[in-house]
């Protein structure tokens, strides 16, 4: 029989589900993954406790800051402030909860597999804390297929009070992105809830009550958008949902070099990838989104997401030389931003080089896996001389880029002033705003290695290098450029008709 939550009540066909009471909450872990979904829980009614380990992180969002940059995300927590609480303490936070979350770090080993320790080390605390009652623990963090079980017998064997059935472990993957994880947490396309309990899957259902049937308010700084009406609810079996989540970044991380690898096509035959984009992203098989080239996938999941299916394959002697491929592509696509420098420079040694965004992406301060890392480590290997800039990753990677030579700028004119090139490394909306033509005015040489495609418009006398594109030629100033925004298409405007000369041509 399917078991409700004692304090819900969910209505079923096409009654909206009201939870009449909210949930108790607790989320271990205060990465990304795990703030955005406690926030956001407390913010459509849940009572939430985030746990974490560290004390000092616990402290900051005690005092009501956030460790990560995230935007909105600050707000979102003042507004759900009163539904939220920070602790260390296992025994005070599991008891209670009719819900557990289970967002902890799952860094990959050396051999791509990921390192499930801190998620052993979670699901043993939670298990001692569990209060012999039916409780919900749902694993959030990236596991590979069959981690499910391995915590359910985690729970068995370590809760003091084991009652066979009172534990259900549900599987129910994250797929926002940093940057607009609100925008994804609130709107999301769809939820997986995987399961081979029914009970598990209800008491998800009414939890996430308010999301299924967009019933909360939105907040004013994340509206609604338009023609959204509710995401699809994808209900599975436990595996099912734990390789949902694989597949899915897995596929976007091919797309993306399957665009990456067409790009080098097109600069060789003097195709154009935003339009070669455009006309296959129209196709609705295909679709618009997540077709960008430009210096490769970065961040936690996708290289991590890749390896992992791969390490998973080979356990069963099954090879995915798709997924290799793709892992190829973006390898090569990072030394392409050197080739490009090299091809104009020739010798990096003595050059001053300015690299401007650290962060993997724009509107975060993560800087996991980004493209720019390993193009400083190169200009540091080959003796260029670097100077760095982000709007907002500069103060972490002062902490954990401390083995990278590089001196930091506070603004593009400064990071450009004296350089022989500038590299643009993440696509920042301030980069894309800027005057170009005034902030290249203190460079010794004006190269721009565009590896985002954001540039429209050639700077004056600069030599542009771009990725799978025409070279735009100076005259075209006003026309519109085919471009993408956060992975989407922007048409240009209809009859633009941009005046293009051949790939790679110094104008
Ligand atoms: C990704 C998934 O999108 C998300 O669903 C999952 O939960 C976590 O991993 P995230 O890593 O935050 O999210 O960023 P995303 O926007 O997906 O971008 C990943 C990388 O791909 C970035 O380095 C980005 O610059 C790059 N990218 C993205 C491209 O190079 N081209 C594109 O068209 C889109």
């Amino acid at each position: 029989m399917t078991q409700v939550p004692e304090n819900t009540q969910v209505m079923k066909g096409t009654q909206p589900l009201k939870v009449t009471q909210p949930l108790r909450v607790t989320v271990v872990g205060t990465g990304y993954v795990g703030l955005g979904t406690a926030i956001m829980l407390a913010y459509l009614g849940h009572s939430v406790v985030g746990l974490d380990v560290d004390q000092a992180k616990v402290e900051m969002l005690r005092s009501g800051e956030l460790p990560i940059y995230e935007p909105g995300l600050d707000q979102l927590l003042l507004d759900s402030r009163e539904r939220i609480e920070w602790t260390t303490e296992y025994e005070a936070a599991i008891p209670d909860a009719d819900v557990i979350f289970i967002c902890v770090g799952t860094p990959p080993n050396p051999d791509g597999s990921p390192n499930l320790k801190y998620v052993a080390q979670a699901a043993q605390s939670v298990a001692r804390n569990l209060n012999g009652k039916t409780q919900v623990i749902v694993n959030k963090s990236t596991v590979p297929v069959g981690t499910g079980d391995w915590v359910a017998r985690i729970l068995e064997e370590h809760a003091r009070d084991y009652h066979a059935n009172r534990y259900l472990v549900v599987s129910n993957p994250e797929f926002l992105r940093e940057g607009t994880a609100l925008y994804d947490s609130l709107y999301p396309d769809r939820i997986v809830l995987g399961s081979d309990r029914q009970e598990g899957i209800e008491r998800m259902k009414a939890l996430y009550a308010p999301l299924i049937d967009q019933s909360f308010t939105p907040p004013s700084y994340v509206p609604r958008p338009d023609g959204y009406t509710r995401p699809e609810l994808v209900v599975t079996a436990l595996s099912s949902a734990e390789m949902i989540k694989y597949a899915a970044n897995a596929f976007l991380a091919l797309k993306i070099s399957f665009a990456n690898e067409i790009a080098g096509l097109c600069e060789r035959v003097g195709a154009d990838i935003g339009e070669v984009a455009r006309g296959i992203g129209s196709d609705q098989r295909i679709g618009p989104r997540f077709l960008s080239a430009g210096a490769g996938w970065g961040g936690s999941c996708f290289g991590k997401d890749t390896s992992a299916l791969i390490s998973t394959g080979l356990e069963y002697g099954y090879s995915m030389p798709i997924l290799q491929a793709a892992i190829e592509v973006n390898t090569r696509q990072r030394s392409l931003i050197i080739s490009k420098l090299q091809t104009h420079l020739h010798r990096l040694k003595g050059k001053r080089v300015a690299v401007l965004g650290m962060a993997f992406k724009p509107n975060t301060d993560d800087l996991r896996d980004a493209p720019a890392h390993d193009t400083i480590a190169r200009l540091n290997e080959l003796g260029a001389t670097v100077v760095a800039h982000d709007p907002v990753a500069m103060p972490r990677a002062r902490r954990e880029w401390q083995h990278l030579q590089y001196q930091e700028a506070s603004s593009v004119q400064e990071a450009v002033r004296g350089a022989d090139a500038v590299i643009i490394a993440t696509e920042w909306d301030e980069y894309r705003a800027l005057d170009w033509n005034a902030a290249l005015g203190g460079m010794r040489q004006r190269l721009v290695i565009d590896t985002r495609n954001i540039l429209t418009v050639r700077p004056d006398g600069a030599v542009l290098e771009q990725i799978g594109k025409r070279q735009l030629v100076q005259a075209e100033a006003q026309v519109p450029e085919v471009r993408f925004s956060d992975g989407v298409l922007v048409a240009p405007a209809s009859g633009a008709d941009p005046l293009l000369s051949s790939a790679g041509t110094t104008l």
